[in-house]
């Protein structure tokens, strides 16, 4: 209130001034002690450092004053302040006619007050962090031209006021929570060209004030989930100038209106995302000014018509999963000027035709999960030289990879993964400089790995899984490569091997799992500083993994050796990698103990797998130091000794844990590149994927078929966060822990095939989620424990060969001592699929189960999708989560 009356009397004392003569000294020393109040009220004003009384303030940065001397334009866009508004006098700058602070750190509210810039023609307070509800004395700036409040985060409604301005010509209050106005109280805007709401809170149907606004050229309600109903028909008649007109991210439904077709100006039309039905309409094909086209995201169905080929302007095509059941109309090769063409997720059927090489001017071309045939013509390579993103996975090319893809020197994305291409990678592709992301997964290539891709030196992705690529990738070692030697840090001496791979030092996320290839590691292989993420499981390596000398950083966060030959002991090559989450060494011939260091040095560590391996001796009680861990599978090996009463302090297991989406990427991999996408499309990754809310991680232990002895230490029972539990084929005796009831998480426990003793404890009837119970071959007594959830265990092969047990659903009444013994196989002893399962997540309300390698799947679909559309990558989740689930049944 003070500061009310304290600006109140300013004003006055101003007003009095102003209707004198020579008045000029007081209004200039008034504007300079406003500005100076101001500056000392900001908490970061650096950059207006020489703002001082020494110096006039008409020749302070960003301060430019009239002919009279009075500040007429305040401009500091991008300067780093920080602060309010409240705090600036706005009455003591009557001549401003523009004021300027876009891009600055500004928060706070807008004060009414600002309605004293009576002369203010332009207002700019875009790209801050300005809160609360936009002022609407803001309507009171009766020579406002242009106002720009977007990317802030202002609330509530767009104060009706604001449409009253009489000569607004830009609008801009896009990027906040704006909610809807009353439409029935704006006036129309006759004066505005430039209308932009974009990504705000706005619903219901077209804002009619916006179609009485007769002069706009530029109309953006994007991403405003959710205004809906109809395009209006009437937009031609109401809105003839427009040039620009993005609807994108709404709701909007219906067919496209043909009327659009008389809006003969319009150079950029953005509709997708929305619920548009009725095909592409043919007259699109006469709008001869379209530079853009997005029409991707809508159930539109139908086919692509070949008159769109007339868009002889036509820059960027877009109409990504549209439903489109269609050829590639060959006529799209006249579009001289297209660089960006997206068709991907649609069902579109038959060959990319050669003609298309004809669009010279292509830059990011996707086609991907579609249903194209037939070769990739090789012309397109050479014809095409601005090529950046080539995207044609999950279709069914054939043929081979067209070693023309070495001309494309601007490429940086090459995806042709998912297709049939056979024959074997062509060396050229060793020559697409530019290459940052190769994925030529999940098709049937086979031959070598050619050395030449050691030339790719920009190389951070690469993924050449599920083939049938042979040899050694120690192989070809090749002449050119110690001569090439140039790009490389001092390191690569290290590499005196030479393996084409070591030369990879941008690589961060390297997948050759499912293939053929042979030979050992290289030793340099553990250089390779940048790398995260290593999958190289199921493939034919052998040999020991070398130990290097100390001094290397290891950035490794998934090390997949799985299904290989690998021999030696537990790796100490591994003991620089501190930041190791998943480590799978499970089916190799690694042997000797398990190295107690293990504990200390992955703090990170959340996967462990050591399975079917032939490692001895006892399990260190070290590993209880990971405190991370959720998952411990060491099944299948030659361990010794008592399970260690330390595994109680496994902190990670103690309690059922979320993680949210964000989280989970990151810890897949922490890949820059990734990340980067991520965060370019975090608002429509929110938008798509409302349904997958966060995933829990599975957490469980197997440690069955080993030769493990003593008794269940009853500490076991303190991790309360298992889902599943594997003790079987053992030697363990003594009795199943009293209180192994308060494990209330447990999905599954197999005990069987060991030497445990006495009752069946009745806790174990309290366990709700059990749904696998396996207590067989043990020498187990007395009455089964009657109720609750053992009482869905109907199957009497769960308790078979313990002659001493009795009751339901054995077929022994417990008054009876005479021993069953039908022999039964169990069932479950070769089951492997709990440890492939490490998260389940829930979609759509419903818990699914799905794998950690469908996890690693979502990551490169992920990527795929960042890129190429973001719904997609729902579905793909979605599908294989299903695949996950068929396989979890027949398991
Ligand atoms: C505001 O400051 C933060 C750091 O505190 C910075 O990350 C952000 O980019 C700044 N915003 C603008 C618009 O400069
Ligand atoms: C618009 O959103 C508000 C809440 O934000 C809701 O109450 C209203 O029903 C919505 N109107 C329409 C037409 O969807
Ligand atoms: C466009 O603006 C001009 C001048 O500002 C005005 O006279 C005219 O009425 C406007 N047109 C429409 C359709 O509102
Ligand atoms: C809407 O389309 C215009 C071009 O018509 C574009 O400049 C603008 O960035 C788009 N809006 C959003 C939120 O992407
Ligand atoms: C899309 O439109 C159809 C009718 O055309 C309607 O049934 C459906 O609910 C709409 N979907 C959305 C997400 O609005
Ligand atoms: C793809 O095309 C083949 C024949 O060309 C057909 O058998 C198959 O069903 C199609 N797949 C899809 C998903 O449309
Ligand atoms: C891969 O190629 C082999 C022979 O070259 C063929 O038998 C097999 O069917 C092909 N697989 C696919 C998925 O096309
Ligand atoms: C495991 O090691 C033992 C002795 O250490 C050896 O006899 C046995 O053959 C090994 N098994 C495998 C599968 O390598
Ligand atoms: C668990 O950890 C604590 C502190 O680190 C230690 O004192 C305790 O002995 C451990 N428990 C077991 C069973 O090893």
């Amino acid at each position: 209130m003070a500061g009310v009356v304290h600006r109140f009397l300013l004003l006055l004392l101003f007003v009095a001034a102003a209707a004198m003569p020579a008045s000029t000294n007081a209004a200039a020393s008034s504007q300079t002690e406003a500005l100076l109040a101001w500056k000392a009220s900001l908490t970061d004003a650096t950059a207006l450092s020489a703002w001082t009384r020494a110096a006039p303030v008409c020749g302070w940065r960003g301060v430019a004053c009239d002919a009279a001397g009075r500040v007429a334009r305040l401009r500091l866009p991008s300067l780093g302040l920080r602060g309010g508004l409240d705090e600036l006098d706005f009455a003591a700058l009557p001549a401003l006619t523009e004021l300027d602070l876009n891009g600055n750190n500004f928060t706070g509210a807008i004060p009414a007050s600002i309605s004293r810039l009576v002369s203010l023609a332009s207002l700019d307070l875009g790209n801050n962090g300005f809160v609360g509800s936009i002022p609407s004395q803001i309507g009171d700036l009766s020579g406002l031209v242009e106002l720009r409040l977007y990317n802030n985060n202002f609330v509530g409604n767009i104060p009706h006021q604001l449409s009253w301005l009489p000569k607004i010509t830009q609008f801009d209050l896009g990027n906040n929570w704006l909610t809807n106005p009353d439409y029935r109280k704006f006036s129309p805007m006759p004066t505005v060209k430039f209308l932009s709401l974009f990504a705000n809170s706005l619903n219901g149907s077209f804002p009619e004030f916006v179609l009485k606004s007769g002069n706009i050229t530029y109309l953006d309600l994007s991403r405003n989930n959710f205004f809906s109903g109809s395009i209006p028909d009437l937009l031609p008649e109401k809105l003839p100038n427009l040039r620009h007109l993005n609807l994108s991210s709404n709701a909007f439904s219906g067919r496209i209106p043909a009327s659009l077709g008389r809006l003969t100006k319009l150079q950029d039309l953005r509709i997708d995302d929305n619920n548009l039905t009725g095909g592409i309409p043919k007259f699109l094909g006469s709008m001869g000014q379209l530079r853009v086209l997005a029409l991707g995201d809508n159930p539109l169905g139908g086919p692509i018509p070949p008159v769109l080929g007339q868009l002889q302007m036509l820059e960027e095509l877009q109409i990504v999963a549209a439903e489109l059941v269609s050829t590639l109309p060959l006529q799209l090769a006249d579009l001289k000027n297209l660089s960006v063409l997206n068709l991907a997720y649609n069902k579109l059927s038959g060959n990319l035709p050669l003609a298309f090489a004809r669009m010279q001017a292509m830059r990011d071309f996707r086609i991907s999960s579609n249903n194209l045939t037939g070769d990739i013509p090789r012309d397109l390579f050479t014809s095409w030289p601005e090529l950046e993103l080539f995207s044609v996975h999950n279709n069914m090319f054939t043929g081979k990879i067209p070693p023309e893809l070495g001309k494309a020197r601007k490429l940086y994305m090459l995806l042709m993964d998912d297709n049939r291409l056979s024959g074997s990678i062509p060396p050229a592709l060793g020559s697409m400089t530019s290459l940052m992301y190769l994925d030529l997964s999940a098709n049937n290539l086979t031959g070598g790995i050619p050395s030449a891709l050691g030339h790719l030196s920009h190389l951070q992705f690469l993924n050449l899984s599920h083939n049938s690529i042979s040899g050694p990738i120690m192989g070809n070692l090749g002449s050119n490569f110690k001569l090439q030697g140039v790009g490389s840090s001092g390191n690569s001496s290290n590499c005196s091997s030479g393996s084409a791979f070591c030369r990879l030092l941008s690589l961060e996320n390297l997948d050759l799992s499912n293939n053929k290839l042979t030979g050992k590691l290289p030793d340099c292989w553990w250089n390779l500083q940048n790398l995260l993420f290593m999958d190289l499981s199921h493939n034919d390596f052998s040999g020991e993994i070398s130990a290097l000398g100390t001094s290397y950083n290891c950035s490794l966060h998934s090390v997949y050796l799985a299904g290989n030959g690998f021999t030696g002991v537990f790796p100490s090559a591994l003991e620089g990698c501190k930041t190791l989450v998943s480590l799978d060494f499970g089916n190799n011939k690694f042997f000797g103990n398990i190295p107690p260091w293990i504990g200390k040095g992955f703090p990170s560590m959340r996967i462990l797998i050591l399975k079917s391996n032939n490692f001895t001796g006892e399990i260190p009680s070290e590993l209880s130091q990971l405190s991370q861990l959720q998952l411990l599978d060491m099944s299948n090996n030659g361990l010794t000794g008592s399970i260690p009463r330390s595994f109680s302090n496994l902190t990670s297991m103690k309690n059922k844990k979320l993680i949210s989406p964000q989280e989970l990427f990151q810890w897949l991999s922490s890949d820059e590149r990734i990340d980067t996408i991520w965060k370019g499309q975090e608002q429509i990754f929110e938008i798509k994927l409302p349904a997958l809310n966060f995933f829990q991680l599975l957490t469980g232990i197997d440690l069955s078929s080993n030769s493990l002895s003593q008794c269940i230490p009853d500490e076991l029972t303190n991790l309360q966060g298992l889902q599943f539990l594997n003790l079987s084929r053992n030697h363990l005796s003594c009795s199943i822990p009293g209180n192994i009831g308060s494990l209330k998480n447990l999905e599954s426990l197999d005990l069987s095939s060991n030497e445990l003793s006495g009752a069946i404890p009745p806790s174990l009837a309290g366990i709700s989620t059990l749904s696998i119970l396996n207590l067989s071959n043990n020498n187990l007594s007395g009455k089964i424990p009657f109720g609750n959830q053992l009482q869905t265990l109907t199957d009497p092969s769960i308790y078979n060969k313990n002659p001493r047990l009795c009751g339901f659903p054995l077929n022994i009444s417990c008054t009876n001592s005479s021993l069953a013994s039908e022999e039964r196989y169990c069932r479950t002893c070769e089951d492997q699929y709990l440890s492939y399962f490490v998260m389940s997540g829930v979609v759509s309300g419903l818990c699914l189960w799905f794998g950690m390698f469908f996890s690693i799947e979502t990551l490169r679909y992920a990527i795929i999708c960042f890129v190429d559309a973001i719904q997609c990558k729902v579905t793909q989740k979605v599908s294989y989560i299903n695949q996950f689930l068929s396989r979890g049944n027949t398991a």
